[in-house]
């Protein structure tokens, strides 16, 4: 019998003296809107539901699966890119902002789909990709037919090369998947050309942010997508835009390695006020004037529209500029993201999260997974250090142990989802996904694992199209057997109705979860620390609601209460390593 998610069980011993409050941290919500506490689940449509069977999501897929995210009990979707694209990004690289790549449907579809979540009373939230545009984008074309010094190149960063003949890229940048961030441009003529500038793949050349015309482009995108109702947008790379003038050098420290490309470190230094030095290309002042300049759009629209910012930037402190009170409303909170599994590094980050979002009036975001980053189901079991967005492989080094790794993933999630203000989930983690790490090399298609020459493996181990139905051809993701990225043949356990009604399997969990937290209302509630429990221990209060997530080694007594949730199996008054538990009075 598992106790696993069972409201009525009396933690019978264990009287121990630890429900002293040490320190409390407030929220100052100063306000109730919807996003302040918001669960938000991401949708990754290419690997979510595929309706065509042609292997690849699409917006009918999703639309058709939506009551099963109704029923999980989250409160918006955000969905990553569905535009047209040649998908050498999938789908970050964007050749049209106003229209619907026919891989996924098409603008009616995509108002089937609101109207589906609305109807639920889902929230609908889509992807902006402003830093870079696809090399397909008509303003590319134009930019690389038209003379160097012309208007059409001014949209983008082209400059001529140094050295004998212009041979030699104008700066030393790398781009965040390996390789140079400068490609060569060919004249008509067959001569080499100019040089762009593209802190992603060579087909994602970067815009010119410093052109008032890329930013009348972008006000009229951002109108496109309010006018069809969207309620928000999660901007990507929102720490890019803008970069230093004069384009100079940069030489980052060695392994510095995540999405951002040097912002942030595997163990990134929580709650300090010291700011590493800004590399060039990130973080720039700047930025900020764009993100007011959007928010007084969105703020012209009825409903709370909300922004989201992808932005690797620390300290959180200077994270916290992103979501000043005229910016946008919420950031990813990556720092919590890197935190390791320990109970020091975690009371560090939430207390450094909250201080420094409160601080400008915005709620604290929490986030374990995402597409770009191994899921945390692997994650958190890896003996070695892994700088995100490198992804894991059959070569990696300190490969996780699945159980290890799935324990600790449930018992993070269920402190995450413990915390006040706004959480983030990615598909699949409610099924208790792991990383696919033994990918064919041949289906891989993240271009990291192009650029490196196969030295990074990249993000396709997370990107697998999700597992629906136990026992039907793909899982049930596709109508027909056909897979994007081939799905593992042990599968079958993590499928969605494999799990559904099942006491003490993964998708249970979130749902009883998010059904407490809701309950509770702890997403717009406070953390008051517990002392007592030793250092391993995260313990405190939400409310009525006491949250004690063991991260170390040795089982520790639990006090009397009533068990609300457990994110594993409880023996006795023992909370068994790896386990967190809500308990009420
Ligand atoms: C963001 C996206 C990532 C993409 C990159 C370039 O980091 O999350 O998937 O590759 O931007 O657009």
């Amino acid at each position: 019998m598992t106790l696993d998610n069972s409201p009525e069980i009396v933690v019978p011993a264990a009287d121990v003296e630890t429900d002293q409050i040490v320190d409390s941290k407030l929220i100052d919500t100063m306000g109730t809107e919807w996003w302040r506490s918001a669960v938000i689940y991401q949708i990754y449509p290419r690997s979510f539901a595929d309706d065509s069977g042609d292997g690849i999501g699409d917006l009918r897929g999703i639309t058709r699966r939506l009551p099963a995210l109704a029923q999980l009990g989250i409160d918006a979707i955000w969905l990553s890119p569905f535009y047209t694209s040649p998908q050498r990004d999938a789908g970050y690289d964007v050749a049209d902002y106003c229209d619907v790549d026919p891989l996924f449907g098409t603008l009616d579809d995509f108002a089937e789909l609101e109207a589906a979540a609305s109807a639920l009373g889902l929230k609908v939230i889509v992807d902006i990709v402003p830093n870079h545009t696809s090399s397909d984008h008509a303003w590319f074309q134009a930019a690389i037919a038209a003379a160097p010094g012309s208007e059409e190149r001014s949209r983008y960063i082209f400059r001529d090369g140094t050295g004998p003949g212009g041979d030699i890229a104008p700066n030393n940048w790398d781009s965040v998947f390996g390789g140079p961030a400068w490609t060569r441009t060919t004249n008509p003529d067959g001569t080499p050309g100019q040089w762009y500038l593209h802190l992603f793949d060579s087909t994602q050349p970067d815009l010119d942010w410093e052109n008032p015309w890329v930013r009348e482009q972008f006000r009229a995108i951002l109108r496109f997508w309010l006018d069809r109702g969207v309620d928000g947008f999660r901007v990507d790379v929102a720490h890019g835009m803008i970069k230093k003038a004069g384009l100079p050098d940069y030489t980052p420290p060695a392994d510095s390695g995540s999405m951002g490309g040097g912002t942030v470190g595997f163990e990134p230094e929580i709650g300090s006020h010291a700011e590493a030095p800004t590399p060039p290309y990130w973080a720039q002042d700047g930025v900020h004037d764009i993100y007011r300049d959007w928010r007084a759009i969105l703020d012209e629209y009825e409903g709370d529209r909300v922004m989201v910012a992808e932005a690797w930037v620390e300290p959180l402190t200077k994270l916290a500029r992103w979501v000043r009170p005229d910016e946008m409303h919420q950031a990813f909170n990556f720092s919590y993201l890197e935190s390791a599994w320990t109970g020091p590094t975690m009371r560090r980050v939430i207390d450094a999260s909250i201080d420094a979002f409160s601080g400008v009036g915005a709620p604290s975001t929490w986030v374990l997974s995402n597409h770009d980053v191994v899921r945390h189901a692997s994650r958190l079991a890896l003996t070695a250090e892994n700088p995100q967005g490198h992804g894991i492989g059959p070569k990696s080094p300190g490969q996780p142990v699945p159980a290890l790794g799935l324990r600790r993933a449930r018992s993070a999630t269920a402190l995450m989802l413990a915390l006040p203000g706004s959480a983030y989930l990615y598909q699949g983690e409610e099924l208790g996904l792991p990383e696919v790490i033994a990918l064919p090399d041949s289906a891989r298609e993240d271009p990291t694992w192009f650029r490196t020459n196969g030295e990074r493996y990249g993000r396709d181990g997370c990107r697998v199209p999700i597992p629906w139905e136990a026992t039907s051809p793909s899982y049930g993701f596709s109508t027909g057997a056909a897979s994007w990225l081939p799905q593992p043949g042990d599968w079958a356990p993590f499928a969605r109705d494999a799990q559904i009604g099942v006491a003490g399997s993964t998708l249970e969990l979130y749902t009883r979860a998010l059904a407490l937290r809701s309950e509770h209302n702890l997403g717009l509630g406070s953390v008051e620390w517990l002392d007592g429990y030793g250092d391993d221990v995260v313990a405190f209060r939400n409310g009525s609601v006491t949250v004690i997530a063991n991260t170390g080694e040795v089982a520790v007594e639990l006090p009397i209460g009533k068990m609300l949730l457990t994110s594993h199996e409880l023996h006795g008054a023992a909370l068994a390593p790896d386990t967190t538990v809500w308990i009420v009075d």
